[in-house]
């Protein structure tokens, strides 16, 4: 068993993109690298918890030490996050589609044709729906807000509105450099109120996330 504050505890992790086929060649997909959420993984397992990593498939390789899930949808990954519970905390670093493609078609489609017509169906909500559990659900849920514009308010309003414990939002207009990047800028919005951390290294905001959910949960 290892050592360390959060020792013998379990906790869940999402990160990297979601893939949604169009066909067997072809998908919708949010950009993500899979960064912040890898190094939050490695964070908690470094204070010594039982960490499950659910990864979709991001750029950056998943870390050593952990119980690692790979999927590929969102609703993989929401069964693949049922199949994790119970756990203590659950941290939602994944950028997941919002939608599927409902026609999504079997064989490749061939172009020349002019384009498919596709319909989107929504996909679950696997942080609002982890977060609203009536039974079983973590002590402690985190989600994430990446924001453009207005980046207090909407993550403010995105906690209310999926019942989740914390938020970590950052402002990820391409100005910043952040998407993609290796350093982040985030608000904590917690219970309490909101916490302006200074820009740093992803590394460094999993270590002081990990630390502060280490103090909440053991
Ligand atoms: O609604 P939005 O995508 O902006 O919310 C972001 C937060 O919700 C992130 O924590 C993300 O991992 C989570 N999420 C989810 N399932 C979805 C959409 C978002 O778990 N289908």
């Amino acid at each position: 068993l290892g050592a360390g504050p959060l020792a013998g505890r379990r906790v869940l992790v999402t990160s990297g993109p979601t893939h949604e086929p169009i066909d067997p060649v072809r998908y919708i997909a949010n950009r993500s690298s899979g960064a912040q959420g890898t190094a939050i993984a490695a964070a908690l397992r470094d204070l010594g918890a039982r960490v499950t990593f659910v990864t979709g498939p991001a750029t950056v390789p998943p870390p050593p030490g952990v119980e690692l899930v790979r999927v590929e949808t969102a609703r993989e990954m929401m069964a693949a996050v049922e199949a994790a519970l119970p756990v203590e905390a659950a941290i939602f670093a994944a950028a997941v589609a919002d939608w599927r493609v409902e026609n999504a078609s079997g064989s490749k489609m061939k172009k020349g044709t002019g384009g498919p017509a596709l319909s989107f169906a929504e996909n679950p909500d696997i942080l609002a729906t982890v977060a609203r559990r009536a039974e079983g659900r973590p002590r402690l849920v985190v989600g994430f807000a990446a924001e453009t514009d207005e980046v207090l308010a909407h993550a403010t309003a995105k906690r209310a509105r999926k019942g989740c414990d914390w938020i970590v939002a950052n402002d990820v207009s391409p100005a910043t450099g952040i998407m993609g990047g290796t350093e982040n800028a985030v608000h904590l919005i917690t219970e309490t109120g909101v916490e302006d951390w200074p820009r740093m290294d992803k590394a460094a905001v999993a270590e002081r996330l990990a630390a502060r959910i280490a103090e909440r949960i053991a």
